[in-house]
């Protein structure tokens, strides 16, 4: 059964078009039921819309505290249907309510290896530090931030000129591959969760070739279309 899912956004929506995409092409089995930022400038907002998706703005500045915040974004996730939460690039801690509403039914994407570098500034906090390995990690959301059990993770080089920008962006074209792989997972049934370890189904699927995609490594490998 189609998943119906929220996007959750604040910035470019580089993730949000990579899921629509794969939704697109049949390699997902979930729809979006709403785009929900927290910021009105968001570029993610355009993208839905131009997908003539629903989206919804909801600007944190305009509650009077995290509380309230956080109960009109559960409101709207619900109202729109959603049976699970797609954070992608979304900047806002979500509060203990919403994580309890949908327990180990929200994703989030970090530009980081975790539990190395968790923060807003992943990648450029991994460039500094000289790391010669770093990555991105698609994880389930709990309390904590950056915490919750590891879906997938891919490792790309880290060069000493790199900064954040140059880190980030290679980091990024991975993250529009491995996000779009863990929510197929998801909307598949294929996903569970037994402590801190997230089981992976088997379905017997071809992997991709990522031959062409330079030194990197990603585990759970992906299937192919991703
Ligand atoms: C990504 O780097 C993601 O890992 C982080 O925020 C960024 C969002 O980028 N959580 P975009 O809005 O998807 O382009």
């Amino acid at each position: 059964m189609t998943l119906p899912i929220a996007v959750l956004v604040s910035g470019s929506g580089s993730n949000l078009q990579a899921l629509i995409d794969h939704i697109e092409a049949g390699r997902i089995d979930a729809r979006i039921t709403a785009v929900v930022s927290n910021k009105a400038e968001a570029q993610a907002l355009a993208r839905a819309r131009n997908h003539g998706l629903a989206t919804v703005t909801l600007p944190h500045g305009d509650f009077p505290d995290r509380a309230a915040f956080d109960a009109a974004l559960l409101g709207a996730v619900r109202g729109s249907g959603a049976e699970a939460v797609v954070l992608a690039g979304f900047m806002r801690i979500l509060g203990a309510d919403f994580v309890t509403a949908y327990r180990q039914r929200i994703l989030n994407i970090h530009p980081a290896l975790l539990p190395s570098f968790p923060g807003i500034r992943g990648a450029a906090d991994a460039a500094a530090y000289g790391v010669t390995v770093a990555g991105a990690t698609v994880h389930f959301v709990d309390e904590k931030m950056d915490n919750g059990p590891i879906v997938i993770q891919a490792a790309v080089p880290a060069r000493p000129g790199d900064d954040g920008a140059s880190l980030g962006a290679r980091i990024l074209a991975f993250e529009h591959r491995i996000y779009p792989q863990a929510v197929a997972w998801l909307a598949a049934g294929r996903l569970s969760i037994d402590g801190r370890k997230t089981r992976l189904a088997p379905a017997g699927l071809p992997l991709a070739d990522l031959a062409e995609a330079g030194p990197c490594l990603v585990s759970p490998p992906l299937e192919s279309g991703f």
